[in-house]
């Protein structure tokens, strides 16, 4: 198994966003069980990001503030990371946002809601590398600094939870293949892209829904967040000559 540890034995430190969802909770317990410092990065779930914090493997984890659409706290947050560990070797974009609205329904999707998807799951993201940009290109991690950015099939197949979060997706994928060009060689960057994932969520929706989205999957049933925290783990440690992809982990639901 690859080191984590620097020569002088420090901890490399991931910075998560989204930390609390359900997700991004897992995401921390692995990259902490495989080494990291943890940043759980938090909007508005600060309680829950420091108990999530208490309960990760290892030590030097922290809790703070990330609202990924205020581009001013972001700055604050790269200064805390800076003073705090002098270092970032992974930013993992997990934080997002959307809400069911049917795709032919043009009127419910109102500007609001569009311009807070675009905001939180787009903008979000690049703020958050812009912010982070300096401590990333410093990382003495082997391979250099990574940036995740937490995906979605629906940037595929333009099937998801609102016509707009589908675009943000893409749009994000996009946001991917860019950044890995203009940030090589120090900075890698790589999309994981879950199918339907059985979290807390969408294990209270419909359980016929569920079941449907299952069986149209060729693997048969819906992904689990550890997997979701291995794809990222595995990308990040394993993947030193991956960058600018989308690294789908959907049990093929694209295929049928
Ligand atoms: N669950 C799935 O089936 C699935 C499938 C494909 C892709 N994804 C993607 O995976 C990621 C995580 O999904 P999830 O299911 O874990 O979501 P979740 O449980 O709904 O959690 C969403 C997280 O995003 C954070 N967040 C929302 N707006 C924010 C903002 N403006 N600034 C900072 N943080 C913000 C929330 O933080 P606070 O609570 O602190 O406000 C929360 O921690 C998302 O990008 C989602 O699109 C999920």
């Amino acid at each position: 198994m690859t080191t984590l540890t620097t020569a002088h034995g420090a901890r490399p430190v991931a910075v998560v966003t989204g930390a609390t969802g359900g997700l991004g909770a897992q995401i921390c317990r692995t990259l902490a069980q495989a080494g990291f410092a943890i940043v759980a990065g938090y909007r508005s779930s600060a309680n829950a990001a420091h108990a999530l914090v208490g309960e990760l493997a290892g030590d030097g984890h922290c809790a703070l503030c990330a609202p990924v659409a205020d581009s001013a706290a972001l700055a604050r947050l790269a200064d805390a990371v800076a003073t705090r560990y002098g270092r970032c070797d992974v930013l993992v974009n997990c934080a997002g946002t959307t809400r069911f609205v049917a795709h032919a329904d043009l009127d419910a999707l109102d500007d609001a809601l569009i311009d807070d998807v675009l905001a939180t799951n787009v903008r979000g993201p690049f703020a958050m590398v812009r912010a982070l940009r300096a401590l990333l290109a410093g990382s003495r991690l082997a391979g250099g600094g990574v940036v995740i950015n937490v995906s979605s099939i629906a940037a595929q197949t333009a099937m998801g939870s609102n016509v707009m979060y589908c675009a943000s997706k893409a749009a994000l994928d996009n946001l991917t293949r860019s950044l890995a060009r203009a940030l090589a060689p120090t900075i890698r960057v790589v999309s994981v892209a879950p199918g339907l994932v059985d979290t807390e969520f969408v294990k209270s929706m419909d359980s016929a829904w569920r079941d449907e989205q299952a069986a149209r999957t060729p693997l048969g049933r819906l992904a689990y967040p550890e997997e979701i925290a291995r794809a990222v783990l595995a990308a990040v440690r394993e993947l030193r000559f991956t960058t600018g992809c989308v690294l789908p982990v959907d049990g093929g639901r694209p295929l049928s």
